[in-house]
């Protein structure tokens, strides 16, 4: 259905005949026609033959008769491919068909393991979490729809030493007044306080110790105390996900606690393989590929000196019970690029271990940084870390604020709807719109203009077709002739069947600004077609055919931005 793809498919051979072997055809957007081949120029040296000559005998070798109303070939030696309308047509009418907008279910599903998310028991989610949690709901249910079989991991920090501290201070604080404390989301409150106690006070630092003893050897009275940090913390942490409009729920909270019982297991395996030494009294693992500014290997600490697991272990751990018992073959972790280096070396010692081998594979989705107005990393005006919930609720009250102004007909209600759905909407899509490698600057005033490669933007498009709708009172005619002839309709057609070659690229790549470069490029075009072509004025064939194309947009809008959990309100 994808024109490039159908283009490249009918040149491929005429090219393979012209060269003796197969040829990339190259073919893109064209400035000058609807799509151009480039493949003639770099295949001219090769064959001593003019360029020109070359796309002249492609053209006439390669079956394009149904699909292009022009080949033709120009300047230095390109084929310039003008698509016919009626084929266009039907084209856009398949996909209209299709309920799933030409983006078929995989045919080997996979078992895909996101772990996503991440924050930590006690401790506030901050913005780091955020674009965690952000980017790894889109390959999720990007990955879903396609019909992998997604298992989300939400890999809390629910483990270590900073258990001790907490379990006393929750203790000292009395069971009620604690659980009260996390469950309004206080968490920075409570850890700070304990950390305090734990710096300054002696008796206290004892007592925390002994009680991570307790903890780590199963005692009873403190497991139950360190549920209840557990459960208070995880209840919280779905508010925030409910207000993030997240698909995480309560059976995705995969914490570094539940691979407790495995980290022997594992360590010994590693032991037993022959891949520990050890450096500093510490067990290590030294991955192939991994050495230091001096060139020296470094090492994987997986069991301390004192006998304790730490991160690392935990997360071999939980690698080795992801693809050996839950038979998953890819394996996405969405964490800051800081941690690059970690999973690196990680994946590395898997795959000594045998734990990582094809087809299982594992990927770092890495992001950077948040920034701040000023282009530094973004803090709160103390200074500290800016607490998720406080962005959220700004971004949903400024929406709300601009909904009400811009819509005045709205009722409180669907006011406040609206906004949450923009408010939200405007953060996820700052976030998955720019290249997830890069830092990106948090600016309120351009993530909520309805202009420019905003979720408003694309959401006030949607808007738009759904009122031509209602304002008709009429629906898109299922099985409507499609016949794009003005230029902003051939357009915004040829957008409009870009979409699963968009969807396939990004279920690999996982760099979402593709999708919602995709997704604009689409609004803008039907934003140009709109404004010349007549809908609701023209009648007939001409009218049906447009109200198709309108309908065909919307469902794409919202699928796409569906993909990246961002809602699409009627009205705005
Ligand atoms: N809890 C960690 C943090 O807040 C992130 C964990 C990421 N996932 C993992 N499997 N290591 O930085």
């Amino acid at each position: 259905m994808d024109l490039e793809k159908v283009l490249t498919d009918r040149l491929a051979p005429a090219f393979a005949a012209v060269a003796g072997e197969p040829v990339d055809p190259v073919v893109r957007r064209s400035q000058h026609a609807d799509f151009q081949s480039d493949a003639a120029l770099a295949l001219a040296r090769r064959l001593g033959r003019a360029p020109r000559a070359i796309a002249a005998e492609v053209r006439d070798r390669a079956e394009l008769a149904d699909l292009c109303a022009a080949v033709e070939v120009s300047g230095p030696g390109f084929l310039n491919l003008t698509v016919a309308d009626r084929a266009l047509g039907e084209l856009v009418a398949a996909l209209a068909a299709d309920p799933r907008l030409g983006v078929p279910v995989v045919a080997e599903p996979e078992t895909v393991v996101v772990d996503y998310s991440a924050p930590n028991v006690a401790k506030e989610m901050h913005v780091g979490h955020l674009r965690s949690t952000v980017i790894g709901d889109a390959a999720a249910r990007t990955l879903a729809w396609l019909g992998h079989r997604v298992s989300r991991a939400n890999h809390l920090g629910d483990w270590g030493t900073p258990f001790g501290m907490l379990i006393e201070h929750l203790i000292d604080r009395g069971e009620a007044e604690a659980a009260q404390e996390l469950s309004i989301g206080d968490l920075d409150g409570f850890y700070a306080t304990a950390r305090r106690k734990f710096d300054d006070d002696t008796a206290f630092r004892e007592r925390s110790r002994r009680r991570v003893v307790a903890l780590q050897g199963g005692d009873p009275a403190t497991v139950r105390l360190w549920r209840l940090l557990v459960t208070q913390s995880e209840s919280y942490f779905l508010t925030v996900y409910d207000l993030l409009d997240v698909t995480l729920s309560r059976a995705d909270f995969r914490g570094e606690s539940t691979y407790h019982d495995l980290l022997t297991p594992t360590v010994d395996e590693l032991d037993r393989l022959g891949l520990l030494r050890r450096s500093d009294g510490a067990d290590c693992v030294f991955p192939p590929g991994s050495v230091g500014r001096d060139g020296e290997p470094l090492p994987l600490i997986v069991r301390k000196s004192d006998g304790g697991y730490g991160y690392p272990a935990t997360d071999l751990a939980a690698l080795r019970h992801r693809t050996g018992t839950l038979g998953a073959t890819r394996l996405l972790y969405v964490v800051g690029l800081p941690q690059r280096r970690h999973f690196e070396m990680v994946f590395a010692t898997a795959a000594q271990a045998g734990w990582l081998a094809p087809p299982a594979r594992a990927e770092h989705v890495g992001f950077g940084s948040i920034l701040g107005p000023d282009g530094r990393m973004l803090r709160s005006r103390a200074g500290g870390a800016v607490k998720l919930v406080g962005l959220l609720t700004e971004a949903v009250q400024r929406a709300t604020a601009l909904t009400r102004e811009r819509n005045p007909e709205l009722g409180e209600a669907e006011a406040a709807e609206v906004g949450r759905a923009v408010g939200i909407g405007a953060i996820k899509y700052a976030d998955l719109s720019s290249d997830r490698h890069k830092d990106y600057v948090l600016d309120w005033e351009r993530m909520l203009a309805l202009d420019g490669n905003t979720a408003p933007y694309l959401q006030y498009a949607y808007s738009r077709i759904r009122s031509i709708f209602r304002r008709a009172g009429v629906a898109a005619l299922p099985g409507a002739v499609v016949t794009p002839v003005e230029a902003a309709e051939r357009v915004l057609a040829i957008e409009l069947l870009g979409f699963p070659a968009v969807v396939e690229e990004v279920a690999d790549s996982l760099e979402f600004h593709h999708l919602a470069a995709y997704l604009h490029r689409l609004a803008s075009a039907f934003s140009a077609f709109y404004e010349r072509c007549p809908v609701l004025r023209t009648e007939g064939a001409v009218r049906e055919s447009r109200l198709a194309l309108c309908e065909v947009t919307a469902r794409v809008l919202h699928q796409g931005l569906d993909l990246l959990g961002i809602g699409t309100p009627e009205r705005l």
